[in-house]
């Protein structure tokens, strides 16, 4: 069933296999969660547990600059908010943005680990805990945390003395991979959204993937078993912490390969391979996830889950699945891709432009000749390849000077 799935297993296998082969584990910060690269560096910050309409309980992390800006960070597939500061304060965009003075807030979708795994009354072992995808991030997560964040500046707006009947503050969206997926799911299901985000920055984005993946079908087919087989073995969660340490140990080669196709810069250098042992940066995704992206891969459209049909009828009231109504979507949109991204290629993400035309503002490509879907969260070279394109662009965009370039 699932052809992503693969391209998704194997860095996280590798990062394992680098474990063991490597003193590197010895080094403390590979094993630092979110809150000890913020504690470790002295940056204050802000938590706030935040509740989805369906019972999840995700932890917001926020460095706060009261009246600032505000920018919100949203993980991608096995990501969690870590991707935004693993690589500390040279380098990781959250210290970067907190330095340029923005409000920077972190998201954790349901799934991340850990900060997304508690729910009012399901455990993380619970069959019921992992159904979802992109689709349940958009709908219940994103909604929730865009909404606290609003109470929470809304609040500090007041206590300044400003306008109680002032509309919520916008807010800059930045996100990975899958993040794109639920930004579109967000806008489309609660066009309200539309207005309260002034701009989308995506990295790698997901959304069209029809005849793009650059796996061939057996690779699909294989890591579409491996699901199915997760599953009837009641496990849910699909790369479990600690699981790739001991599949790589075993499948050392198939580890090395897929790692090798999903971080391109990595391959030359080792200190970015040094950067896959983080403990947390990877793991977690629900069968769901790989099989939502599976199905959209198939479909060629940008479609909810596909229950079969007759469970389609309960749920959107026909035999086919939700088609998300796009030109909902009014937020303007920048799409950055890397050359040699094997899930997000060139071809996918200027599939999404033609799409979105009227929503998009540019298209740019990662100068690099091998930029590749994890790179964007470990390539040493990702302040002055991503990080440093993104804030010019976002503050050329503030000043209305953002120029219409697609690559
Ligand atoms: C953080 O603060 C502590 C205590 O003031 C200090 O010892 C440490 O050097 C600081 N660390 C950094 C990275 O600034
Ligand atoms: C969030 O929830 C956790 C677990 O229930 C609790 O330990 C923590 O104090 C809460 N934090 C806030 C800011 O309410
Ligand atoms: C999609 O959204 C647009 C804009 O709001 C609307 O005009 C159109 O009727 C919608 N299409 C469907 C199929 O709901």
């Amino acid at each position: 069933m699932t052809e992503i799935g693969w391209i998704i297993v194997a860095p996280v296998m590798f990062i394992t296999c680098v474990q063991i082969n490597t003193a590197s584990q010895s080094e403390p910060h590979y094993r630092w969660t979110t809150l000890d690269w913020l504690e470790a560096h002295n940056v204050s910050h802000e938590l706030y547990n935040v509740t989805t309409a369906d019972g999840y309980q995700l932890q917001l992390q926020r460095l706060p600059r009261p009246g600032a800006r505000t920018v919100l960070l949203v993980h991608g597939l096995l990501g969690s908010s870590l991707g935004w500061v693993c690589l500390g304060p040279d380098k990781s965009l959250a210290f970067q943005l907190h330095q340029l003075q923005y409000d920077v807030w972190l998201a954790n979708l349901r799934g991340a680990s850990p900060y997304g795994r508690r729910h009012l009354e399901l455990t993380d072992v619970m069959a019921d805990f992992w159904r979802f995808s992109f689709h349940e991030h958009g709908t219940y997560d994103l909604p929730a945390i865009i909404d606290r964040m609003a109470e929470v500046t809304g609040g500090e707006q007041e206590s300044s003395g400003a306008d109680k009947e002032e509309p919520p503050r916008q807010v800059l969206l930045i996100g990975h991979s899958q993040a794109f997926n639920a930004f579109l799911v967000l806008c489309s299901m609660h066009p309200r959204f539309n207005q309260r985000i002034q701009l989308m920055q995506a990295l790698a984005p997901l959304a069209r993937l029809h005849g793009q993946v650059r796996f061939d079908s057996a690779q699909v087919r294989s890591l579409m078993k491996f699901v199915k087989k997760r599953q009837k073995s009641n496990k849910f969660e699909i790369f479990p912490p600690g699981y790739f340490r001991k599949r790589c140990q075993s499948k050392q080669d198939q580890c090395e390969y897929y790692t090798k196709r999903l971080a391109g810069s990595a391959q030359s250098n080792k200190r970015l391979l040094d950067a896959f042992n983080y403990e947390y940066l990877l793991q977690g995704g629900s069968a769901r996830e790989i099989q939502h992206l599976q199905q959209i891969w198939k479909s060629g459209d940008f479609i909810a889950y596909d229950y079969g049909p007759i469970q389609n009828m309960q749920v959107y009231n026909g035999v086919e699945a939700l088609r998300y109504n796009l030109s909902q979507i009014s937020v303007p949109t920048i799409l950055y891709f890397g050359e040699t991204d094997a899930i997000a290629t060139p071809e996918g993400v200027h599939g999404i432009y033609a799409r979105m035309m009227s929503s998009v503002r540019s298209v740019r490509r990662i100068e690099s000749p091998k930029f590749n879907h994890f790179d964007f969260l470990i390539s040493s070279e990702v302040k002055t390849l991503v990080n440093d394109k993104l804030i010019e662009s976002m503050e050329k965009f503030l000043e209305g000077k953002l120029s219409y370039i697609i690559e």
